[in-house]
């Protein structure tokens, strides 16, 4: 082999060692064995040599090649390992960390309060009613008994649809659609979302009540009281002193609303109860026989109580959540309280 060849290939040889990437040793192969690559070129030089001279330069050349084209391919097998193997390294997942664990959601407050409410009333054999939060005039007004000039049906209490349609202000229109719809006797709650237009420290446009209906043949306002005293002892979970005051629904007659010894201070007086030792939870009363009348009920055989409460302020009381906001911001910090599923 000629000095010029054992060079080239020498050449050759260094130039491909310390390539660092496929495309450097691309480089390094266009120099060689490019159009005008330098072995290429040696290749070429071949044909104005002599034939005897032809034979061995050509037979040495093709050596030279060899040895170079080896070279580049064990350093591209090379590479693409490392590319490999750096690539598998990035990927990598490492089993044995710790999971990211698992966060469980939880019961709304007031969703615990109506589900306890449920069960109480379940317990008796009440049935749960519901109606929708879109009502008419006629199931949450007329039908009631509440005339044209009520003050409930004033503008700024509540929500009008433009057809006419409104929110209900009330879950009292669930008595109505289920009175027509069932015979006596009828036992039920209703519980569910009602909306005024009022929006203060103490009211929120959208809040929860709960509606409940008896209608027997002697359904009394003895029984009704004996009901929500047993049910207010069941719901706090202690012995709680009621008591009844007259007041005025017009569905209702007589009415009444009914307060419970303050929970916050045991009737001693705080704010929570404005100093009186005395909590409004509800209103009642026997339910007027011309609503009786309205849902198709005869009035001269049956006879029935109702009950209405807030359900947001009973769960407030129960676990002394000072501000209604709260109840409706969903702060986790909050929510993550009730962790009861
Ligand atoms: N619907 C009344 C209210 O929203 C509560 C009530 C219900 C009163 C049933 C008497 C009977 O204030």
């Amino acid at each position: 082999m000629t000095i010029e060849l054992t060079t080239l290939i020498n050449e050759a040889l260094a130039a491909i060692a310390p390539a660092q990437t496929l495309a450097e040793l691309e480089a390094v192969k266009v120099r060689f064995f490019g159009k005008k690559g330098e072995l290429t070129q040696a290749m070429q030089a071949l044909g104005a040599l002599a034939p005897e001279e032809k034979k061995v330069q050509g037979q040495a050349l093709n050596v030279a090649k060899q040895t170079v084209m080896t070279a580049l391919n064990d350093k591209q097998h090379l590479l693409e390992d490392a590319i490999l193997a750096q690539k598998l390294a990035a990927q990598a997942i490492d089993v044995t960390l710790p999971g990211r664990g698992q966060s469980f959601g939880s019961l709304h407050p007031v969703t615990c309060m109506q589900h306890d409410i449920a069960m109480y009333f379940s317990k008796l054999g009440f049935t749960i009613a519901s109606g929708d939060d879109m009502e008419d005039e006629y199931h949450n007004f007329d039908a009631l008994n509440i005339p044209k000039h009520h003050p409930a049906r004033a503008m700024h209490d509540t929500f009008y649809f433009p057809d006419g349609h409104l929110l209900r202000t009330h879950t009292s229109p669930v008595q109505i659609r289920y009175m027509r719809d069932h015979e006596p006797p009828i036992h039920i709650i209703a519980p569910g979302r009602v909306y005024r237009c009022d929006s203060d420290l103490t009211h929120t446009p959208m809040f929860h009540q709960v509606e409940g209906l008896v209608v027997t043949e002697e359904a009394s306002f003895a029984e009704l009281k004996a009901l929500l005293q047993d049910f207010m002892h069941q719901l706090f979970g202690r012995a709680l002193a009621m008591r009844f005051r007259p007041s005025f629904f017009p569905f209702t007659e007589p009415s009444a609303e009914a307060d419970i010894a303050c929970v916050a201070c045991d009737a001693k007086g705080c704010r929570i109860c404005k100093q009186t030792g005395w909590l409004e939870v509800l209103g009642c009363g026997m339910v007027h026989p011309q609503v009786l009348e309205n849902a198709g009920i005869d009035s001269k055989v049956f006879r029935g109580f109702a009950f209405g409460m807030g359900i947001d302020r009973l769960a407030m009381l129960r676990y002394q959540i000072h501000d209604l906001r709260l109840l409706f911001e969903n702060d986790l910090r909050l929510l993550q309280q009730f962790d009861r599923l």
